[in-house]
This record gives structure tokens, C-alpha cells and sequence, in this order.
């Protein structure tokens, strides 16, 4: 997943959850948030992908929208589905959970895509059992845990690429 980054070939993530309208809108915003807090803008596209078709065009849940709000994080995400293009386009692709991570390695049929594919929460010091749980069906402080995983994770996660930054 490391390789030299510049302003030239900037590094590409995608954060993938399964409806694209809570965990991984909140992945991209708040990736996004971290990206520009320390000015490294030109550095990184982030994007954000379901694995399911149920929400396509809808912007972020307006209790994720909220939350990260809060958090004066802006969630701007329209939901569009993963493709398996996807694969190759982009450097990492994150998924939130682990079931979407057996749908996305089923995608990659013969696994030459595998070395991209990682779970969010391989980079929380507190990873419990994998998955960031789906808040859809739940209350608010369930739209606030995601947005305290993702956070800690996301800040590892630039932690870990900002070294491969080429500036010059
Ligand atoms: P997400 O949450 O995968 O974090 O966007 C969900 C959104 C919608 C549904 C399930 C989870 N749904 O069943 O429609």
C-alpha cells in the first residue's frame, strides 16, 4: 500500500462501507478534514463507495452529517457504488467492516488486488472484533462511535503514508 507520493501521482483512497451514506462518507470527511488541517491537499484524492446499490445520488445520513458536524467535519459524499475498477484505480481502498471486505476481495477474482485491501480498523490501536458497526438502524450514540473509530484510525492512517510524502 506505501509507495512515493508526490503532487505529480497523488495517493488515492476510498473508504467503503455498505450503503455509502454513514461509515464511509464519514471515512472520506474526516480523511479529507485531517488531509487539509495539515495542508497536504495536493497530495491525496479521497473518495468514498458502497458495495450495495440502495442509496446511489443520496447525500450522508443527516445524523452522520450531524455528528461530524459537531466534529466541524463536512460530509459531502453523493453514494455511488464500488466497481471493480475500482481495484486498480486506487491505491487503497478501506473497507468498513468485514463483510464488506469479503465482498470486495470477491471482486478481486484473482487476488492480485489483495496487498490494497484493508479493513478500517487495521490501523485502531483498539480494533476489537474488525468492524466499524453500522449505525443505520440505531441512535445517535451509535453515529458518534463510528465517528470516534474512524477518527483515531484515519489519524494512523496519515500517520503511516505522511512519510512517504515526496515534496520538493
Ligand atoms: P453504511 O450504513 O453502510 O454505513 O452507509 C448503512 C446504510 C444503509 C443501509 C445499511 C447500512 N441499508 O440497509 O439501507
Amino acid at each position: 500500500m506505501k509507495r512515493a507520493i508526490t503532487k505529480e501521482n497523488p495517493y488515492k483512497l476510498i473508504f467503503v462501507c455498505l450503503g455509502n451514506i454513514c461509515r464511509s462518507p464519514t471515512g472520506e470527511g474526516v480523511f479529507q478534514h485531517l488531509v487539509n488541517e495539515k495542508g497536504l491537499q495536493s497530495y491525496f484524492q479521497i473518495d468514498s463507495a458502497g458495495t450495495s446499490a440502495f442509496h446511489i445520488g443520496e447525500p450522508a445520513n443527516s445524523k452522520s452529517q450531524w455528528t461530524a458536524n459537531q466534529h466541524d467535519v463536512k460530509l459531502n459524499s453523493r453514494a455511488q457504488q464500488f466497481q471493480q475498477s475500482d481495484l486498480k484505480e486506487y491505491d487503497l481502498i478501506v473497507a468498513m467492516d468485514k463483510e464488506n471486505l469479503k465482498n470486495i476481495k470477491h471482486m478481486d477474482k484473482d487476488g492480485s488486488f489483495d496487498h490494497k485491501i484493508k479493513l478500517m480498523r487495521d490501523f485502531d490501536p483498539t480494533p476489537d472484533d474488525g468492524s466499524v458497526p453500522d449505525p443505520y438502524y440505531g441512535g445517535m450514540q451509535g453515529f458518534e462511535n463510528v465517528f470516534q473509530i474512524v477518527k483515531r484510525s484515519c489519524e494512523n492512517l496519515l500517520n503511516e503514508l505522511e512519510p512517504e510524502i515526496e515534496s520538493n
